[in-house]
């Protein structure tokens, strides 16, 4: 029998455990092996009460999500009643099983720990129903026992929304018997040879009274939540579907229809998009040619050079990850105006509930402001986000040259510029990097680590260490104008200012972006990050244009006439002083009347397709090129900084699942000339995943 768990015993209290590092999930090992163990405790006549707990951090974290993919790709038979199987035997025991949870009882950890006849916890576990995540919902009764257990409405917002609860909240709803502090095993112990004289308490299967009642309004507000929180995605409407099923029906047949479900959701392209983001954001942690002999250097301290849009951001960031930051301004004036806005925005956060007070104080505090760099030696990473301006920032790296620590990393937020060209500045240009925040760069998740030609792998290595510390996923990209991110999100847009110039009305492109799955339509993006800033960045290249390539000539007029989008209340769109959307501006249709193309609308498939194609062929280049390391990197970039649906995972992924001949075809059809890597691919009849492996 599998050693990833072992039965032992304390008196007459047989204690299962479970060792399967580092979260236990629940492998189909695991899932045998505990069945195995609970026979032969039932069985042992010295024995009156059973524990099951987890080893190490935590109790079981959820399912082995692998096993998912090996079913779905015909690897692994599905058997939908295995974790089932294992709830029934516990539930089935004569004997009372005790849960003892600690760290997380998530996804099929909280089913099992649900069969059981007790759960005790320590203060600081959670458990949750996280599921949807992964465009699934709870396969092993999840749906049936947890409103039995917590009610209907708060078990319809778990499977829904997925998100984890404290022990203190499920010991509240009646998720929990009891939270104990100090040692969890002697406590389970103590309880369990409490109760093992105590006649068996009800199944949790049996126990329906909080079932009863009518929960229509409750179940109906949780769906149109899941309309506004996971827009599009099947899998939280089909864990109300189950939870509704619970209400009506008897435990088994209800069951069945989880199950039903459940496979469903596992079938799904929603789901396989998903799985593959989770694993997408451990892979893209990996650079080949990079082993785990160079580590990372600790972090300790930071220093930021402009405390403007996103040096304010980026202090955030690192502050609020417990790094103090020295945060250096040319003017009091604006060094007061940047921590002006920090404290603000701060304030908001609070207002609205998203940060504790005391969290924001100390964060705050860990801001050192300055106006020299008298203070810069002291820090392991400095960040450097002045203006766009190249040979500033060449300027301010020589200086940096001077006064930092001999192995500090130097990091530029620049979004266009050429990192060799900037640590050519230096002499040491090993340790400079691009770290490319997103807008707004306390909340946006990417961080594109920017490698130059000198980049050292142990700042490569350390950057993407410090992502996940600033609770950031890194994705590293090559140099060129763009990087991975903007250089594609260069193509959509024009696309999208094509498809305007040629006589589809700006919303109709918007609309179908955006019932396609995207965040937002490309032109209110636009009009959010500002017309203004494309506008000058091609200005700076216009030396780069290529002639004969057409060019997104309406955003330029727009820019000249002041249309700057939000920030001056009339972009794409006009805006009100809440800068909520009011019309399409009457200008967008005079500067597309005077560039006098022929006017022919789009139907809202063809936006799609030349907008989403179009990310796709360049980033069918960008790989080409090594930009990007593998398909999987383009995907989290986009997913993570672009407002791209998880649920599609990514343009390279989506391209996949249309299939890449169709794309091909799409992409001749526009006239555009195909990236030679998607010929290639077609040619070869293989997808962009087939790179991966
Ligand atoms: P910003 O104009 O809001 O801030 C720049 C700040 O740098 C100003 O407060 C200025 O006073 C300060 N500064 C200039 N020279 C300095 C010096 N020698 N020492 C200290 N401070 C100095 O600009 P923003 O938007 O924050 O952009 C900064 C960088 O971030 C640029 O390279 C930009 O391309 C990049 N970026 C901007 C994004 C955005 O959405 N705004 C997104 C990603 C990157």
């Amino acid at each position: 029998m599998s050693d990833l768990v072992t039965l032992s015993k304390h008196g007459r209290v047989a204690v299962i455990t479970i060792d399967n590092p580092p979260v236990n999930a629940l492998n189909s090992d695991v899932r045998s092996a505990i069945t195995y163990h609970l026979i032969k405790a039932e069985a042992d006549e010295e024995v009156d009460a059973i524990v099951i707990i987890g080893a190490g951090r935590t109790f079981i974290a959820g399912a082995d999500i692998r096993e998912f993919n090996k079913i779905t790709s015909g690897l692994q038979n599905w058997e939908p009643n295995d974790l089932n199987s294992v709830c029934y035997e516990i539930e089935e025991n004569p004997k009372p099983v005790v849960m003892a949870i600690h760290g997380t009882a998530f996804g099929g950890g909280l089913e099992l720990a649900m069969a059981g006849h007790y759960r005790i916890a320590s203060p600081d576990a959670q458990v949750g129903q996280p599921e949807v995540k992964l465009g699934l919902i709870p396969g092993a009764g999840g749906t049936q026992r947890l409103p039995r257990l917590a009610g209907v409405a708060k078990a319809a917002e778990m499977c829904a929304f997925g998100e984890p609860i404290s022990a203190q909240e499920a010991l509240d709803l009646g998720i929990l018997d009891r939270i104990v502090e100090g040692d969890l095993l002697s406590a389970a112990f103590a309880f369990a040879a409490d109760v093992a004289s105590l006649p068996l308490p009800p199944k949790v299967r049996d126990r329906n009274a909080k079932l009863a009642g009518d929960h229509s309004a409750a179940l109906a507000s949780v769906r149109a939540a899941c309309g506004k929180r996971a827009r599009l995605q099947k899998a939280p409407l089909a864990a109300l579907e189950a939870i509704e099923a619970a209400v009506r029906l008897p435990f088994f047949d209800a069951l069945q229809i989880e199950s039903d479900l459940f496979a469903r959701c596992l079938h799904s392209n929603q789901s396989k998009a998903m799985i593959h983001a989770f694993f997408g954001e451990r892979t893209v942690s990996k650079i080949p040619g990079i082993g785990k002999e160079v580590k990372p250097r600790k972090i300790a301290t930071a220093a930021i050079v402009g405390a403007g849009t996103m040096g304010g951001g980026i202090a955030m960031t690192y502050v609020n990850a417990g790094i103090p930051v020295i945060l250096k301004e040319t003017s009091q004036e604006a060094l007061d105006k940047g921590l002006a806005t920090i404290r603000n925005n701060y304030e908001a956060s609070v207002q609205k509930g998203r940060l504790k007070q005391d969290f924001v104080d100390k964060a705050f505090a860990r801001i050192t402001p300055v106006l020299d760099y008298g203070r810069f030696a002291e820090a392991d990473i400095i960040v450097e986000a002045v203006f766009e301006n190249l040979a500033l920032k060449k300027k301010i790296f020589q200086q940096l040259d001077k006064v930092a620590a001999p192995d500090a990393i130097l990091a530029t937020n620049t979004s266009t510029l050429d990192i060799d060209a900037i640590a050519a500045a230096t002499s040491r240009p090993d340790r400079v990097v691009g770290h490319h925040f997103f807008s707004p760069a306390n909340v946006m998740r990417l961080l594109e680590i920017v490698r130059g030609k000198q980049t050292s792998p142990e700042v490569l290595v350390t950057s993407l260490d410090l992502a996940r510390r600033l609770k950031k996923v890194g994705v590293v990209a090559g140099n060129c104008r763009g990087f991975i991110g903007n250089r594609m999100f260069h193509q959509y847009i024009s696309e999208a200012v094509f498809l305007a110039e040629d006589g589809t009305p700006p919303d109709q492109i918007d609309r179908a972006l955006y019932n396609w799955g995207m965040a937002m339509g490309p032109l209110a993006v636009i009009d959010l990050a500002g017309l203004d800033v494309g506008w000058r960045i091609r200005q700076e290249f216009k030396h780069l244009e290529r002639p004969g390539v057409r060019y997104a000539e309406a955003h330029d007029r727009l820019a000249e006439c002041g249309y700057y989008g939000q920030k001056t209340r009339a972009g794409w769109y006009l805006y009100d002083d809440k800068r909520k959307p009011a019309g399409i501006n009457p200008a967008a249709h005079e500067v597309i009347a005077s560039i006098g193309r022929p006017q022919s609308p789009a139907s809202a498939a063809d936006i799609v397709d030349r907008c989403i194609y179009a990310l796709v062929n360049e980033g069918a280049r960008i790989l080409e090129e090594g930009i990007a390391i593998r398909p999987v990197d383009i995907d989290i970039v986009y997913l993570n900084g672009y407002g791209f649906p998880a649920w599609r995972g990514g343009p390279m992924w989506y391209a996949d699942t249309v299939g890449l001949p169709k794309v091909l075809d799409r992409v001749r059809e526009f006239g555009w000339e195909p990236a030679p890597l998607l010929v290639k691919l077609v040619t070869e009849d293989k997808t962009f995943a087939a790179l991966e492996q």
